[in-house]
């Protein structure tokens, strides 16, 4: 399994302070920083055996988005990488502006393309990784055989999409554990609820890309918890 990448997410930093907030995550030992755009929309978007439509919770209201200004602005601050997770309703629209800003992977949700491998294509050609994610309700099925092998790194979401400090859905782990038997070296990421307590079983089932906002930015000592997710990993 390819090594460790601890991934804290800015949703949980402090705005007012977005590039000593970066600065301090890699001083802790941080590989990647997770940055992201939230839309309404995407929340209720699903998936079949194709995708049938969208909708659209009127009364959700995204907490914040870090969309391309955003990663721009922080980009000269840190050589971190830039691990972008799009939760919005039209993945290929955005591809252009996160790689200028600087992203280096751009994660989409499955849920909201119908065509993967095409948008897999766009996100290379402009220069980034791809990475698809796949919410709780959603099957492995969408993404196994040639979009996992096209893929740089899947995400398997263990919280609903849009909010840092849910609880973590141990039922997503079986998902986490058949892509890792399936492609041994593949990147997969997990993201939602990921904390002291939760990290060893999703380590066990074969998560190398762990993602915290919560577990992370709020803890007393960040280094520590970011070598404990480390060490978990690289077991
Ligand atoms: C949720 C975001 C997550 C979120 C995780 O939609 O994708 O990255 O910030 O936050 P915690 O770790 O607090 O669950
Ligand atoms: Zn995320």
């Amino acid at each position: 399994m390819p090594l460790a990448k601890i991934s804290p997410s800015m949703l949980s930093c402090d705005f007012a302070n977005l590039a000593a907030e970066a600065k301090r995550m890699t001083k802790n030992g941080a590989d990647w920083l997770h940055l992201g755009k939230v839309e309404k929309g995407v929340e209720e978007c699903f998936w079949t055996d194709r995708l049938i439509g969208f909708f659209v919770h009127w009364h959700f209201v995204p907490n914040l988005t870090l969309g391309a200004p955003i990663i721009q602005a922080i980009r000269p601050h840190t050589e971190a990488y830039f691990d972008c997770h799009m939760m919005v309703s039209n993945p290929n629209q955005w591809v252009d502006d996160i790689a200028k800003a600087g992203g280096q992977m751009y994660t989409f949700h499955i849920e909201a393309t119908k065509d993967p491998l095409g948008l897999i294509k766009q996100i290379h050609l402009a220069g980034m990784q791809a990475g698809v994610a796949i919410k709780p309700g959603t099957s492995t099925d969408s993404v196994i055989g040639e979009v996992a092998e096209q893929a740089d790194m899947i995400l398997i979401m263990t919280v609903e999409p849009g909010f840092g400090g849910q609880r973590f859905m141990e039922q997503c782990m079986p998902k986490v554990k058949q892509l890792r038997t399936l492609y041994p070296h593949l990147d997969i990421e997990v993201d939602g609820g990921l904390a002291m307590e939760t990290i060893d079983v999703s380590a066990q089932a074969g998560a190398n890309v762990i993602v915290a906002g919560t577990g992370i930015f709020k803890a007393n000592d960040p280094a520590k918890v970011i070598q404990v997710f480390r060490d978990k990993v690289n077991r």
